[in-house]
């Protein structure tokens, strides 16, 4: 009855985790939810003045299907003074979030039998949407043990003839892993003598807790320029998501085809979202940090209280504002089988909702947003660990 891409494509796991979370909290029930992948603080004030201000200037027509001018420039001044790098605004596009951003760049350059290599675990966004334009997604596992290090030579070796692109993200979603400067160069350097293209996902780009190199946009840019799409969010950095603001950074001829493609599907993303874009982008960035540093301290409590439990083991992440701890030790044939099962428990017995690993190709995981305040942290957490000492007080009190 409906189409047939459609059998290809699972639904969104984090958003019917949310879903189950919500349906609780309205039934009255004291929930703390981990599962929020957006930020907990409200959209900084000038912002917000900025989006009323275009109401009340009657800036509240279509613009530019490829947005304002003014906004692209904006994003052309910002990219400058971040990454050192010159682009022009017919290189800019925006769009309804950074997923519209790389959903634009699969329908634009994927067709049915095209491969698309990606890291797992992944936001499972990226798989499925190379999925929904008949291309498939080839995925390349990276490990806990060495911090979900996405490794360049697992990469390149994932090319075939039929790879038409390489999508990364970092900061990622879910591990907090960084893509290292060095590793974006060497599969640039492969992706250029094999014609392929590199997609990345900088939605957290402004989420880094430690002043590592991650200059990704020059490296790119000085190596593969030509088949180089950046996708940016304005969501997670300025506690925008809910206006609806993204962008692609892509060669002109490619931003055209977007723009193309926009025009005949959304048109312009919302006017009244773009005048407060263009404070958020051009404006005092002091919010950003604040953010920032109180991510930061919620992480390391967090990361603190659970990794103290002997069964629960964590990479630290060192962007965005997700735990992924492994929770394998507590799970057990004859107990909770697998992390999904795990996390359904949690919610039943401690109304704690996280989303499972299963959600991102990594069983054995549960994902913990820390983009909520520190009680809830704090409540969660001693909720978790009550529920891991239920499961196994024999080693829990063994090795403590
Ligand atoms: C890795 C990653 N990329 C992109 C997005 C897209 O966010 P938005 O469409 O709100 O910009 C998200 C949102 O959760 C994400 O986690």
């Amino acid at each position: 009855m409906f189409a047939q891409r459609l059998a290809q494509v699972a639904p969104s796991a984090t958003l019917t985790v949310a879903a189950e979370a919500e349906r609780l909290r309205r039934a009255g029930v004291n929930v703390v939810d981990f599962s929020a992948g957006e930020p907990d603080f409200p959209t900084p004030e000038h912002v917000k003045a900025a989006g009323k201000a275009a109401i009340d200037a009657n800036f509240t027509r279509y613009t530019a299907s490829q947005g304002t001018p003014e906004l692209r420039e904006a994003i052309c001044a910002r990219y400058k003074r971040d990454y050192g790098i010159d682009i022009t605004p017919a290189e800019v596009l925006m769009t309804v979030g950074g997923k519209q951003a790389l959903f634009n760049a699969a329908l634009a350059l994927f067709d049915p039998g095209d491969e698309v290599i990606t890291h797992a675990p992944y936001w499972p966004t990226i798989p499925e949407q190379v999925k929904l334009v008949g291309a498939h997604p080839v995925i390349v596992p990276t490990d806990a043990a060495d911090g979900f290090a996405v490794h360049a030579e697992a990469m390149i070796a994932a090319i075939t003839p039929r790879t038409k692109a390489i999508i990364l993200n970092s900061p990622c979603n879910p591990t907090g892993g960084l893509v290292e400067e060095s590793t974006v160069a060497a599969i640039a350097d492969a992706a250029a003598r094999r014609g392929v293209w590199i997609v990345v996902d900088l939605c957290y780009e402004q989420l880094i807790y430690e002043p590592v190199p991650h200059n990704l946009p020059k490296v790119l840019f000085d190596r593969h320029r030509g088949r180089t799409v950046l996708a940016g969010s304005a969501s997670k950095s300025y506690a925008m998501t809910g206006w609806r603001c993204g962008w692609t950074i892509a060669p002109k001829e490619l931003t055209t085809a977007f723009n193309l493609i926009q025009g005949q599907s959304t048109s312009n993303i919302t006017s009244i979202t773009q005048k407060a874009a263009l404070a958020a982008v051009s404006g005092p960035q002091d919010a950003v940090t604040a953010m920032l540093n109180e991510y930061r301290t919620r992480r390391d409590n967090i990361h603190a209280w659970l990794t103290a439990h002997p069964a629960i083991t964590c990479v630290k992440p060192k962007g965005a504002f997700y735990l992924f701890p492994n929770i394998s030790e507590l799970l057990s044939p004859d107990g909770l089988r697998t992390s999904a099962d795990f996390a359904q428990a949690l919610i039943e017995k401690e109304h704690v909702v996280v989303t499972p690993g299963e959600a991102f190709d990594a069983p054995g995981y549960l994902r913990i947003s820390y983009a909520t305040s520190m009680e809830q942290l704090r409540e969660g957490a001693t909720r978790i660990l009550r529920f891991a000492e239920s499961l196994q007080p024999a080693k829990a009190s063994a090795s403590s």
